[in-house]
């Protein structure tokens, strides 16, 4: 049977190890709920075996904060096994025996080991199928291997292993083994379950470690092979927030230069802040400090300018975000301007040729086709018309304390400056709101609604006030 470059035969299963607590983090929180590129350690692991095989083959061994672990997670569909005690990578995979056995292979992967590219976990199955392996370790030669368990090969360019030593038990001349074991293995179940119940805990941990069935295996007669990752930095672990900081700067520059190959500009790669699940267009240029979060998609052509930050929102093509804007689930058409020191809320669909500008606020509101909303305004629960200006200093009136209330305003109309439109409230298509006004009714079609109180002008006042003053402070200098 011919089979796909990354999904292949159904007789694997992938078992996830997640269930430890990750002491050297010093957290709280569970280490593979830790984030790095936005996401949960946990959630790169699982979608990269769900590259692999089906959701309903994928068993996450789970027990440190198990339910909340679950919880992150369980949107992808994915087997729970509990571990309820956390007695080594060993004993994890002894609990999974019961679903394990129905498949002739799995492949282990460890929560804690996010960058891990399918590509890579295909190969492992591959390279296991092809050895007729009882296991296979997929190793690496990473610049700094300490803390590490390491791979002894039988000999020199050797395939076979004679055994993986965990740091605390190397040995002087082991110590010099740069071939690190990444956590990431396939396995023959019927071997595996075989003599999985030898693994002893006399180790430093007093674990069950799974790295032992290497020499089990090997004693057993059966194949254990490795297999050696061309680049070191995919099986990184992350076990304390310094190696999780670094994982993360990984992950982004992997993101930066994807979409750089892609055509898209970035400048200063090193200081933005891209999630792997973000898609820009070609032509687009990020200036350096940008953060794109989330689910975003921008277009073609566009601009963002730096310190700005978009989380889940979609800007079409030729939009520009000038600095210091930050966006969030909002949509953006094309060749609208936004910024700089603009704050777009959930909800805000700013349109074609739209310009958002200083210290400007959205929520929930629409900002028609060449709209205007260009200095130190609030728009929240609005629809405002193509083509409508909205003067300096407008704000919406759109909650009375107790409820939200719509504030719609038809195209063409102007709002002059420092009006404050308290909703619900209308004003009608080409009308005209006098700068300063309150308006609590609504504005009829082309009309002008004036909203203020009128100008009184006192003739002379000012110079009456001045010549008042000056008498009495004379008179009070001649009295001393
Ligand atoms: C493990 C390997 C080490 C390897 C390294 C690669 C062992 C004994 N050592 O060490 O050779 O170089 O990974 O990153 O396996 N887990 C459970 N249940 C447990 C214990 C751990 O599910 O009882 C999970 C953890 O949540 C984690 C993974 O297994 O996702 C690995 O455990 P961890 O404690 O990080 O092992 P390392 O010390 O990193
Ligand atoms: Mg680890």
């Amino acid at each position: 049977m011919s089979r796909s470059p990354i999904t292949g035969s159904g007789d694997f299963a992938i078992v996830i190890m997640a269930a430890g607590k990750g002491t050297r983090l010093k957290s709280r929180r569970a280490k593979v709920l830790h984030e790095i590129g936005g996401q949960p350690l946990l959630a790169h692991v699982i979608k990269a075996a769900l590259q692999i095989v089906p959701a309903e083959n994928v068993y996450v061994i789970i027990g440190h904060q198990a339910e909340a672990v679950r919880k992150t997670v369980e949107s992808l569909g994915v087997q729970f096994v509990l571990q309820e005690d956390q007695r080594g990578t060993g004993h994890a995979i002894m609990c999974v025996r019961d679903q394990a056995q129905r498949y002739k292979n799995i492949l282990v992967l460890s929560g804690d080991v996010p960058l891990i590219r399918p590509e890579t976990i295909a190969r492992v199955r591959d390279f296991h199928i092809n050895c007729n392996a009882g296991m296979t370790i997929l190793t690496a030669e990473p610049h700094n291997p300490f803390g590490y368990g390491r791979v002894l090969r039988a000999g020199t360019g050797s395939h076979r292993v004679k055994a993986i030593v965990e740091q605390k038990a190397l040995t002087k001349s082991q110590q010099k083994t740069r071939e690190i074991n990444s956590g990431i293995y396939a396995f023959a179940t019927k071997p595996l379950f075989a003599h999985i119940d030898r693994l002893r805990t006399d180790n430093a941990h007093h674990e069950f470690y799974l790295t032992d069935m290497a020499a089990l295996l090997v004693k057993a007669k059966a194949t254990v092979v490795a297999l050696k990752a061309d680049d070191p930095s995919e099986v990184l672990g992350a076990n304390t927030l310094a190696e999780l900081s670094t994982l993360d700067a990984l992950l982004r520059i992997r993101k930066a230069y994807a979409l750089m190959a892609a055509g898209v500009t970035i400048y200063r790669p090193e200081t933005c802040v891209i999630d792997p699940e973000v898609e820009i267009g070609a032509d687009t240029i990020l200036e350096p400090f940008v953060q794109i979060l989330g689910q975003t998609r921008i277009g073609t052509d566009c601009r963002v300018r730096s310190f700005t930050i978009v989380r889940d929102s979609q800007l079409e093509n030729n939009v520009l975000v000038r600095p210091h804007c930050v966006i969030d689930q909002s949509h953006i058409a094309a060749a609208a301007q936004i910024g700089p020191y603009s704050h777009l809320r959930p909800g805000s669909e700013i349109g074609e040729g739209a310009h958002v500008g200083n210290f400007v606020e959205t929520k929930k509101t629409r900002l028609g086709r060449g709209a205007k909303a260009n200095h130190l305004t609030y728009l929240g629960d609005s629809d405002i018309g193509a083509h409508v200006n909205v003067g300096a200093g407008t704000i919406t009136c759109n909650y009375d304390g107790v409820n939200k209330h719509l504030t719609v305003v038809e195209e063409g109309a102007f709002i002059g400056s420092d009006s404050t439109l308290v909703a619900p409230v209308r004003v009608g298509k080409g009308a005209y709101v006098a700068a300063g006004s309150t308006i609590t009714e609504d504005v009829p079609e082309d009309a002008l609604a004036l909203g203020r109180s009128r100008q009184t002008i006192k003739s002379g006042w000012a110079r009456q006030r001045r010549e008042s003053r000056a008498a009495t402070s004379a008179k009070a200098k001649a009295e001393k």
